[in-house]
């Protein structure tokens, strides 16, 4: 009789579940290995720009050129002076791991030559308290912050120069950070960097071409440079990864990886041509860097495409390139539909677009909200697993951009979370090898283009107040609970709940 009952209970009980369609999971569901946390870049959240010996970088360069709507990242969140306070509410929320990147005009303010003392501390600082709270920290060496130096006197990424100097920077880091740094990435988001940088002209530092350039560029070469930055930022990291591996990665039992920015591409069309131009996206946007770490060279379509304005690696240098690194750092915001424009590929005048001969398709938006597409980032991390072997992955970014000053109830990027989180687990469940999820960002930041005017943070930093006090918005709380082990909905069905519990919860609650 007591079994019945017992049966009848587990019966009742699946039911229920069914019926009310929730699917809850926590933390717990992740292996324990795996890592959840949030992330800043140098520039965007440390200010003290002008202090202790740090010198200007590519990005203060581009912020005082009046394109992010007049502001700049001079005070920006000033974690320079509050890092302790920032660890503290990391600590609070649960991250169980933080991605920060090292200015490198901080640590060498002419980019080479003598270590500034203050930014070692600076950096040894930080680490000694993330890690004294039990946050791991993940560092990145170059996140669109070439110092201004180098650009000045040779031209930064375009020229062979900058393998030599960006080792020697990165050595530095190894030598004295190494002892307490598991997870170093070379570049963030390297794809991006080079075609807003070098083609559009719409980031640091701001080189393009006419016709091809979105803004008023006063120097650069849209049709060649792109390539050329692409190339030595291959070369620069293959040396830096080579000097980790050779000296410090087996007294230091670290990991070096490399990032790049992921659209999820499908064809407009059922249209072979449509078909072929998504492969041809693929191969243009993330083959151009992953398939030379995977295979040593660039995808053939780029070869053939681009001709002799995509440099060609040398045996050795393919031979250094391929395998350089332990995982890849993905950035994952969006999807595309792609639409065939071979006949692009018949104009004399050439650049980065026509090359790739396809039309990149955004869904149209009411809203500045990114849409949660989870099966994108499935699909993302699906062609990864299929295209390169399956290599070891860290989503390195992924979030909401919403307003700044909006609401601290920014259910749009609760959504997300749970949709993405839950999207990140089904593909585990399909073998993905994944390590990792980190959402941009810790808090809201100096953000590309936008300035102070949108933000992604689970933190609001108010601007006004001259502390810079920080509260902790719908998605901190959510993340906090989710991360200390609560059950939580994940999948885009969620959000009726979400919505309907909303009022329950309330955002100046202080994290417990
Ligand atoms: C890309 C960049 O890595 C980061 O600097 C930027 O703020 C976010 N994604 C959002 O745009």
């Amino acid at each position: 009789m007591w079994k019945l009952c017992e049966l009848l209970l587990v019966w009742a009980s699946f039911l229920a579940a069914e019926v009310s369609g929730a699917d809850r999971h926590s933390r717990h569901d992740f292996p324990s290995d795996f890592v959840f946390g949030a992330g800043t870049s140098a520039y965007q959240v440390e200010g003290a720009a002008n202090e202790d010996g740090r010198t200007p970088s590519i990005f203060d360069t581009y912020a005082h050129s009046g394109l992010t709507h007049g502001a700049n990242g001079d005070v920006a969140c000033d974690q320079y002076h509050k890092y302790k306070e920032d660890v503290q509410l990391m600590v609070e929320t649960g991250l169980e791991a933080y991605r920060f990147s090292i200015s490198w005009s901080r640590l060498i303010p002419n980019g080479r030559g003598p270590v500034n003392p203050k930014g070692l501390q600076y950096y040894n600082h930080l680490i000694d308290e993330l890690i004294s709270h039990g946050v791991q920290p993940h560092v990145t060496l170059h996140h669109a912050d070439l110092p201004q130096a180098l650009e000045d006197e040779y031209g930064g990424w375009i020229n062979r120069k900058i393998v030599k100097d960006f080792t020697v920077y990165a050595e530095v880091c190894f030598r004295e950070f190494g002892d307490r740094i598991r997870h170093w990435t070379t570049f963030n988001e390297a794809n991006v960097f080079v075609l807003a940088g070098y083609d559009s002209g719409i980031l640091p530092p701001q080189r393009c071409s006419f016709p091809f350039g979105l803004v008023n560029c006063s120097q650069g070469n849209s049709s060649i440079e792109p390539y050329l930055a692409a190339h030595n930022i291959l070369l620069a990291h293959a040396s830096a990864a080579r000097t980790y591996k050779n000296i410090y990665q087996e007294r230091q039992k670290g990991y070096i990886g490399f990032n790049i920015f992921a659209y999820h591409f499908s064809p407009f069309t059922n249209s072979t041509e449509d078909i072929i131009a998504t492969q041809r996206a693929y191969d243009f946007y993330f083959g151009w860097l992953a398939d030379p770490l995977v295979y040593g060279d660039y995808p053939e379509t780029m070869k053939k495409n681009a001709g002799p304005r995509i440099p060609s690696f040398t045996p050795l240098e393919s031979k250094l390139v391929k395998g350089s690194f332990d995982f890849l750092g993905i950035n994952f915001y969006d999807a595309v539909k792609v639409m065939d424009n071979s006949r692009s590929l018949d104009v004399t005048l050439r650049d980065y677009q026509a090359d790739t001969a396809l039309e990149l398709k955004f869904q149209q938006k009411n809203s500045s909200l990114f849409e949660l597409k989870p099966w994108a980032l499935q699909g993302v991390l699906e062609y990864i697993k299929q295209t390169y072997g399956n290599p070891p992955i860290y989503i390195h970014e992924n979030g909401q951009m919403m307003p700044r000053n909006a609401t601290l109830e920014d259910v749009p990027r609760v959504e997300l979370l749970q949709g993405y989180i839950g999207a990140l687990l089904d593909s585990l469940r399909n073998g993905s090898n994944a390590r990792g999820y980190f959402t941009w960002s810790f808090m809201d930041v100096f953000e590309l283009l936008d300035g102070y005017d949108s933000g992604f943070g689970l933190y609001y930093v108010d601007l006004d107040d001259p502390d810079l006090k920080r509260y902790p918005k719908h998605s901190a709380h959510w993340y906090s609970q989710f991360l200390k082990g609560g059950r939580v909905d994940l999948g885009s069905e969620s959000s009726i709940e979400l919505r309907q519990n909303l009022t329950t919860i309330s955002p100046s609650t202080v994290i417990e």
